[in-house]
């Protein structure tokens, strides 16, 4: 038997090298990372791996794919969970999984496996786009195996516990175990004192792309940034690579405090949980596309687009993101951002991103007819349009006896 494990590095993930060994005796393990920009986490993590008990490690920079492949699809569709959310772990998975299948089926692998608990939305995601993509393969979710529980291993604490047991690394000590997940576009923070709704969550020690508020600068700040058809290409004149772009306004953002939110949010298997999330490129990126949305689509279009914007969300939120549907709404989403095209300039302040000014060769607004100014505009339209627009509530007034 062998398997490919979606390694981070972390706690929930380091355990499962050993238990899978004691599990399946004779098994090779195959320990996959992605590099998706999450910082020094994968500094060492080979050796980690090894010393945890992998067989193979697999290290994949996948930080341009993520960029332009993934967040930058979901930029073009605007979306987001729940208002707040900007599916910085949900948009991930699904990349992650995918080139766990490539590994899989190049090393002649007959499952994968992964550390996600049976509590949460990421088992969802890494097996449903298994599912999607390999349906052939075994997919080995410690975490909701009885054996696992029987083992003790019932949390983050004896987690911890084992590990020392068997002698793996690991960062965590009993006191500071926040579960964090980060990449290029966010980073999430859940457990410790953040699980009560009730509890201001500890800035100082939670933050770690950005600053509390209270330290962002005096000063404001302005980035430039330029987009083609819905996609960043260049910020304050330079172009770049999509990773590269958001590395960027992950620095500057981070240092002015902005996209931070706190939020409670209803998992996919039911109950509700609270977390922080940063996302400071992100948050800069959504506010000067907006901008450019509201310069460059038209009314109907985008009104439509707004509605779906939520649905393709919840598919990215549940882990369908190689779902049909949201194949077809990202067609539809790629149509209406075909015009998207422009500069815009966003304003960075103790926390806020605010787009000041935009500009598009392709802007539907025309200053002559938004102004005040009567002259070139027929007034006599204006009237006829109510009269018609309105006779069905006219109609209605007269016929029963409206109550004020
Ligand atoms: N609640 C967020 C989501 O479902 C973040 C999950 C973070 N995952 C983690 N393994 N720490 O997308
Ligand atoms: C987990 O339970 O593995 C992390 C949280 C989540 O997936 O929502």
């Amino acid at each position: 038997k062998k398997i490919v494990l979606a390694y981070s590095g972390g706690l929930d993930t380091s355990i499962i090298l050993p238990w899978l060994k004691e599990r399946y005796p004779g098994v090779k393990l195959v320990a996959f990372a992605a590099e998706l920009g999450q910082g020094d986490e994968l500094k060492g993590i080979e050796e980690k791996a090894y010393a945890s008990g992998a067989d193979e490690v697999i290290v994949k920079d996948l930080r341009k794919e993520f960029a332009e492949q993934y967040c930058f699809p979901m930029i073009r569709a605007h979306a987001t969970y729940e208002t707040d959310y900007m599916l910085g772990t949900s948009i991930a998975r699904p990349l992650i999984a995918k080139h766990q299948v490539l590994v899989a089926k190049q090393t002649k692998a007959d499952a994968v496996g992964h550390g996600a608990t049976g509590k949460g939305n990421d088992q969802v995601r890494f097996e449903l786009t298994a599912r999607a993509l390999a349906p052939k393969l075994q997919i080995i979710s410690p975490w909701k195996d009885p054996v696992f529980i029987e083992d003790g291993l019932t949390d983050r604490e004896t987690a911890i516990d084992y590990a020392r047991k068997h002698k793996i690394p690991i960062d965590q000590t009993k006191k500071k175990i926040y579960s964090r997940d980060r990449n290029l576009w966010h980073i999430s923070h859940e457990g410790a004192e953040i699980e009560h709704p009730d509890q201001e969550p500890e800035w100082k020690k939670c933050l770690v792309m950005s600053v509390p508020v209270e330290k962002a600068p005096n000063k404001a700040e302005n980035v430039e940034i330029e987009f083609k058809k819905g996609n960043p290409i260049s910020v304050n004149g330079k172009k770049l690579a999509g990773h590269e772009i958001i590395e960027l306004l992950n620095e500057v953002g981070g240092k002015h405090a902005v996209g931070q939110t706190v939020l409670v949010e209803n998992r996919l298997v039911g109950m509700k949980s609270r977390g922080v999330y940063e996302t400071p490129g992100g948050s800069i990126l959504y506010e000067a596309h907006k901008a450019l949305e509201q310069l460059c689509i038209e009314r109907e279009l985008y009104h439509e687009k707004l509605n779906l914007a939520n649905r393709y969300a919840e598919l990215t939120y549940y882990g369908q993101w190689f779902h049909p549907l949201r194949e077809a709404i990202q067609c539809f989403m790629d149509k209406a951002n075909e015009t998207v095209t422009g500069t815009v300039t966003v304003k960075l302040y103790k926390g806020r991103a605010l787009a000041i000014k935009a500009d598009s060769k392709l802007s539907l607004y025309d200053e002559q007819l938004a102004s005040f100014a009567m002259d070139n505009y027929d007034i006599t339209a204006a009237r006829g349009f109510i009269d018609l627009y309105g006779l069905p509530m006219q109609v209605r007034g007269l016929k029963h006896k409206p109550k004020i």
